[in-house]
């Protein structure tokens, strides 16, 4: 299955396609549009054992191609690794003339993006995800980023891969909470835009939570042809775009708060939960919806209640260093009914905490 996805910006397009057993056609695509070219396999130390020989030996054009690799873990998403790698990548003899496949989770897509965009003024790459999450979400559309002590992604750019090949053989060994972390993005999709789908997924929830094929091709090709469409209406997040950060404000203000020891898609499941609650508080959300939505999320294994060891001040404090804040004060995306959001709402900070609380 392909999805033709296009950007329209500087005539950029590129294709990303959902399969099994697709590594012999990763080749096939670089020897049609990058022969010749020196190809970095770049990875983590995990996916390094599980996936990169296997990519590299189904080579059958005999590129020059390398494993690069770096220790697992979103800590090392940094300035410093990116500079580690770059000198490896350096010395190993890569030109301008050069390519990278990330191949990974999130962490490789956004550190091996970012290290694409600035590597000799920028080389392709090619994403091949391999965490769900991956997938659906970091693989399509472009933001690459290392993050900084001042906090997440904080330094990065908009650049857009080459291509994008997402395997469905390679999430048989990802671990059950991976596979939920990236569960937690594809209901956030489904939520803000597409009625049908979260229906879709309410439905084949015990299908998919067994990773039955049929099921995830299902739902990894609606999530990327949504976020593709988002991506195209607005490619830079002036926007559109923003509604994709539904349930992030409070979720990324709980993975700060509990230094990202909750997963990032079990802290968008409780920033869903707890933004609906404003949502339903301001008189924007039914009540039947919200409730929809908070048993599908606790029927797919979320806890979605707020921890009780965090204070107010410590998840309002974080807001002022949401992306979508302005002087400080957050500005939520909050659904109008399921399928349906609104973005850039202000909301007064005492039924933030009525709703939080
Ligand atoms: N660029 C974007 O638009 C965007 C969007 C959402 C998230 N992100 C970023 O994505 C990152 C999170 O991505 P992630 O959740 O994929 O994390 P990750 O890349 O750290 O992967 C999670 C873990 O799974 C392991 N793994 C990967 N594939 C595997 C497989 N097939 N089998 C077994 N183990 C496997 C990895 O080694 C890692 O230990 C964050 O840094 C986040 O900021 C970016």
């Amino acid at each position: 299955m392909k999805i033709d996805l296009k950007i329209p910006v500087k005539d950029l397009a590129y294709s990303i396609t959902i399969g099994e057993n697709l590594f012999p056609k990763i080749w096939e695509y670089l020897n049609k549009n990058f022969k010749n070219r020196k190809v970095i396999i770049f990875c983590d130390s995990t996916v390094e054992k599980l996936y990169a020989k296997k990519l590299q030996s189904t080579d059958k054009f005999s590129f020059t191609s390398k494993i690069i690799s770096f220790p697992a873990g979103e800590k090392n998403k940094s300035t410093r690794v990116k500079e580690m790698i770059e000198t490896k990548i350096l010395k190993s003899g890569f030109d301008r003339k050069s390519i990278m496949i990330a191949l990974g989770g999130g962490v490789t897509g956004d550190l091996g993006g970012f290290i694409s965009a600035t590597y000799y003024r920028g080389i392709p790459f090619i994403q091949v995800p391999t965490t769900l999450l991956a997938m659906v979400d970091s693989s399509v559309g472009g933001k690459v980023a290392v993050n900084h002590t001042a906090g997440k992604n904080l330094i990065g750019a908009f650049y857009q891969p080459a291509a994008v090949f997402i395997d469905l053989k390679t999430l048989s060994t990802l671990p059950q909470n991976q596979f939920l972390n990236g569960l937690g993005e594809v209901i956030k999709t489904a939520l803000i835009i597409d009625k049908a789908f979260f229906q879709y997924l309410v439905n084949n929830r015990e299908k998919i939570l067994k990773r039955d094929i049929k099921s995830l091709t299902s739902i990894i090709y609606r999530s990327c042809s949504i976020k593709a469409k988002v991506v195209m209406k607005d490619e830079k997040e002036s926007g559109f775009r923003k509604i994709l950060n539904y349930g992030h404000t409070i979720g990324h203000a709980i993975e700060s708060a509990s230094q990202y020891k909750i997963n990032h898609g079990f802290a968008i499941a409780i920033g869903i939960n707890l933004e609906n609650r404003i949502a339903y508080n301001a008189g924007i959300l039914g009540y039947d919806d919200l409730i929809t939505i908070n048993n599908f999320l606790n029927l797919c294994g979320f806890n979605v209640d707020l921890p009780e060891k965090y204070s107010e001040n410590q998840i309002i404090s974080k807001f002022k260093y949401d992306k979508k804040s302005v002087s400080g004060v957050p500005r939520f995306v909050l659904l109008k009914e399921i399928g349906k959001s609104v973005y850039d709402v202000t909301i007064d900070k005492n039924l933030i905490i009525k709703s939080l609380f």
